[in-house]
């Protein structure tokens, strides 16, 4: 029976939830640039989902579609990822999700391979300010990647990164779209959150408080006979 060989995490929703301070920086953006106020309900459908993806979400939002060229586009993004820098300036270690840290240094412990696969290009610096640099040292540049979630390009690069076989690594993903992409590379899956929305994931747990690395093992065991 083959042995798990990495794990790759997601890292907003699974790692840290910065989905707040997105919000607050989209909601001031959207409100300057186009009038408009983005509701909770927009704000999840940006998660996961790269900045310029996410910016032409708030324009469709603002029924506002080809207004914008593509340097007014950029403008926009530059800024609202200016005012998100300010904001996560203040993340600290206490913004690990409940029972990461723990769940991390337990992967280590083992000596089991880990690396980031977020879509985001600020995940460097968020890694360092929860701490996290030493245990997620692998962390794919977005910026190499043809295609976003649910391609499963980012999850075969983080593999890549830690010479992890694809069948053989985990992946950690809270949306839909990334259960996708980790199931496209023919990894094993373990969703965070709904299990209806996640119900493409081999495991799913309602929260990261509830990771159990022994019922991964067993059931990625049972997955791969
Ligand atoms: C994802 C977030 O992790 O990163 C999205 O869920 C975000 O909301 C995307 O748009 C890109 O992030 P950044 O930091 O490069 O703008
Ligand atoms: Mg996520």
């Amino acid at each position: 029976m083959a042995d798990i060989t990495g794990f790759v995490f997601d890292m907003d929703g699974v790692i840290t939830d910065t989905a707040k301070y997105h919000y607050l920086a989209w909601k001031e953006a959207a409100q300057a640039n186009f009038g408009v106020t983005i509701t909770p309900a927009v704000n999840e459908l940006l998660k996961g989902r790269s900045r310029m993806d996410s910016l032409d979400a708030i324009i469709t939002f603002a029924h506002q579609e080809g207004k914008y060229s593509q340097a007014e586009k950029q403008r926009i993004a530059t800024e609202k990822n200016q005012r998100y820098q300010t904001l996560i300036q203040s993340m600290t270690p206490a913004d690990i999700l409940p029972g990461m840290a723990d769940f991390l240094n337990l992967l280590d412990q083992k000596h089991y391979p880990l690396a980031v696969a977020s879509a985001s290009f600020n995940a460097p610096f968020i890694i360092q300010q929860l701490h996290l640099q030493a245990l997620l040292a692998k962390v794919v540049d977005p910026g190499t990647l043809k295609h976003g979630k649910p391609a499963p390009d980012i999850f075969e690069a983080a593999a890549d990164l830690i010479s992890s076989p694809y069948a053989s690594t985990i992946g950690f993903e809270d949306a839909e779209a990334g259960v996708k992409g980790i199931k496209a590379a023919g990894m094993f899956a373990v969703g965070i959150g709904d299990a209806e929305i996640l119900h493409e994931a081999d495991i799913v747990f309602s929260s990261t408080a509830e990771v159990d690395f022994d019922r991964i093992k067993k059931a990625f065991e049972a997955w791969r006979q």
